[in-house]
């Protein structure tokens, strides 16, 4: 079977004012009924796949437990971070877990806060990967680019995908996370490259090679952490001591851009991280006018807009707008240019220094 991790720690800063520190936008419902950990969890879930595992922060362990149990899925492990130390530490924390109860068990790491509207698909996708796994590689899961997106990380095939992107695994040449616009744009132009899509399938004893040979001395602290960790009514807290060594830095850059057993499955379906307002104005299916309005919000003649107020005791209305992003909350109001989505994290920023 194939084990799910699912990474819930980050804060969602770019979705400010719905995303909060007390209340990040995995937790949130955005586009759908559920939230987005939900439907990754449910994503993960059935014919061929374990329990997940969830690595978090204390403060959302509740919420954790809370929202898993709202869809029927009871958590094989726990983990909380006594801070958030990026993907690196969390993903290997995990992977130790996981090989000290079934050593060489297939891990899938998977982000909380993704859009795969075909669960079906992705599925096959992930066990189109898994022969490849078994054989001790690191498998991304590419999506094909339509902008030189420079908040990813993108994959270096070694030939061309199907033109169906059946998901068929092979090699990878190279892993380029974050590139600046310029190369992005190049990496676009030049046709070889595809998104990394932040999912990734290896067995556990592959990945703690990787951190052996690229990052010793976080395998060494996060060891500690895993064999010190307190259990907690349920929950396996990590030793917070152990913890507090590590450097912030994420897979993409501990591991995967320094790897060279990795591989690559296309996935051909929609697929979104949704970082930022932008990106939940596309997802959100916007009308023949490029509009979306959620319950209370009135749109007169905008276009490329999206309004959303999130109280029913508040209306939100727009006259004559275009490329504006408006949330408005009730202790809080973000109006932005739809251009500027990205630099919401900057009012966060600003926001915490003024106290
Ligand atoms: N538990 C835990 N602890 N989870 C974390 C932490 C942490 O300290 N930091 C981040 N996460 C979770 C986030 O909540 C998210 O679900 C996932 O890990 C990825 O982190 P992001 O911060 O969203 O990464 P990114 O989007 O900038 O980049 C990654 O994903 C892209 C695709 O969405 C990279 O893998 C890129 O290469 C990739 O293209
Ligand atoms: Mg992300």
């Amino acid at each position: 079977a194939i084990h799910p991790l699912l990474l819930c720690g980050g804060s969602g800063t770019r979705l400010w004012p719905l995303s909060r520190k007390s209340y990040p936008k995995q937790f949130a419902t955005l586009t759908g009924e559920e939230s987005l950990f939900q439907a990754s969890a449910r994503r993960l879930s059935g014919a061929g796949f374990a329990a997940p595992m969830v690595i978090t922060g204390s403060d959302f362990r509740f919420i954790v437990l809370e929202q898993l149990a709202a869809v029927e899925i009871a958590p094989a492990a726990t983990l909380i971070e006594p801070e958030g130390r990026n993907t690196a530490p969390a993903i290997l924390a995990a992977a130790l877990v996981l090989e000290a109860q079934s050593p060489g068990a297939l891990m899938l790491v998977a982000p909380s806060d993704h859009v795969i509207p075909d669960a079906a698909r992705f599925r096959a996708a992930v066990q189109a990967a898994a022969p490849v796994a078994e054989a001790g590689q690191l498998v991304t899961f590419g999506i094909r680019p339509d902008r030189a997106e420079t908040g990813y990380g993108w994959l270096a095939m070694s030939q061309k995908p199907e033109a169906d992107f059946a998901p068929v695994p092979q090699p990878l040449k190279g892993f380029v996370e974050k590139p600046d616009l310029a190369k992005a744009e190049a990496l676009l132009a030049g046709g070889e490259h595809l998104w990394n899509a932040g999912i990734f399938l290896f067995r556990s004893d592959a990945m703690i090679a990787a951190f052996e040979t690229y990052a010793p001395d976080m395998l060494a602290d996060v060891r500690r952490a895993v064999t010190e960790a307190e259990k907690d009514l349920g929950f396996t807290r990590l030793d917070p001591e152990a913890w507090g060594d590590l450097d912030d830095i994420s897979i993409d850059y501990a591991v995967m851009e320094k790897a060279d057993n990795l591989s690559v499955v296309p996935y051909g379906g929609a697929w979104s991280d949704l970082g930022g307002w932008d990106a939940v104005w596309r997802e959100s299916g916007p009308d023949a006018d490029g509009v979306v309005t959620n319950g209370p919000a009135t749109s007169i003649d905008c276009s490329d807009t999206l309004l959303r107020a999130e109280t029913d005791s508040q209306q939100l209305v727009g006259i004559g707008l275009k490329d504006v992003i408006a949330v408005a909350m009730s202790d809080a109001v973000l109006v932005a240019h739809k251009d500027r989505a990205q630099d919401v994290k900057k009012a966060v920023a600003v926001l915490k220094a003024k106290g």
